[in-house]
């Protein structure tokens, strides 16, 4: 299958976006940012993802992996929607592990979830035998995809199922800004993962693209005010803050691939 995007007819979108990253050496303070934008990103998407997550053709996963799993937004989402499974989240970044560890705590979930320290640009962790590995706009920040798609055939359980899950680049918040623009320091964002996946052995069995566009809110306006006061300068900035079209807009990418 192919493109029936358009789920839930608007909604949501994804995020993570951004560019900071890890190790992309741009900006500072950009780590807290980052996590305050990745649990926006949980809120704001969260039917969203449920709906990515409900479209997997994977029945019933015991272990799932989440990769550059940030502050937690698919693990929470796959600890919900899997009730019998476990996740090990995996990140470079202790901070936002963390605040993943907090987070379970809170919800009672902290012996359903284990997390991995570590820098998938070097040495690959073990990572038990997963039976689903979800990778949500962690892949384009690795040095060298291939690589990482290589040790994730390696990792799945056969007949396990990878999905990759990608935006088409930074969201938008403006009507007239329009779609992002290639950022020469994440390549790999937005790009067609299939022929990727297939390079490293993988089976692609679907793939949609969905149009995110959730109306302002709140949350939505502090997300705006975090993107936003990079490009625009503070008045301008004020001012597109209150107008009634904001909205956070992007499209968020899923590829479902078979060991
Ligand atoms: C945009 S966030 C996505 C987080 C989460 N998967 C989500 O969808 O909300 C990207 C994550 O990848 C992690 N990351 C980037 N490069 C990495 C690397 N080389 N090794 C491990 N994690 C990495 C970052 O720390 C960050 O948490």
């Amino acid at each position: 299958m192919s493109e029936h995007g358009h789920g839930h007819g608007h909604g949501h979108q994804h995020g993570h976006g951004h560019q900071h990253g890890h190790g992309q050496g741009h900006g500072h303070g950009d780590n807290a940012d980052q996590a305050e934008v990745l649990d926006l990103d949980a809120e704001l998407l969260a039917d969203h993802t449920a709906g990515i997550i409900d479209w997997l053709p994977t029945a019933n996963p015991r272990h799932i992996v989440d990769l550059g799993a940030g502050t937690g937004a698919g693990t929470f989402a796959l600890l919900t929607r899997f009730p019998e499974a476990h996740v090990t989240a995996v990140d470079s970044s202790v901070e936002h592990l963390q605040r993943l560890r907090t987070q379970a705590g809170e919800r009672g979930l902290a012996d359903r979830v284990h997390t991995v320290v570590a820098d998938l640009d070097s040495d690959w962790p073990d990572l038990g035998t997963p039976d689903l590995i979800w990778a949500s706009a962690s892949l384009h920040h690795m040095a060298d995809p291939g690589h990482a798609l290589a040790q994730l055939h390696k990792t799945l359980a056969p007949g396990g199922l990878l999905a990759v899950v990608e935006l088409a680049g930074m969201p938008q918040f403006l009507p007239e800004h329009g779609p992002d623009g290639h950022d020469e320091r994440m390549p790999h964002r937005g790009a067609d993962w299939g022929p990727m996946l297939t390079g490293a052995g993988f089976t692609v069995e679907g793939d949609r693209t969905i149009t995110v566009h959730v109306e302002r809110s709140e949350a939505v306006e502090r997300y705006a005010r975090i993107v936003l006061r990079r490009q625009l300068d503070p008045e301008v900035l004020e001012d597109a803050l209150r107008r009634d079209d904001l909205a956070l807009r992007t499209e968020r990418s899923v590829w479902a691939a078979r060991r």
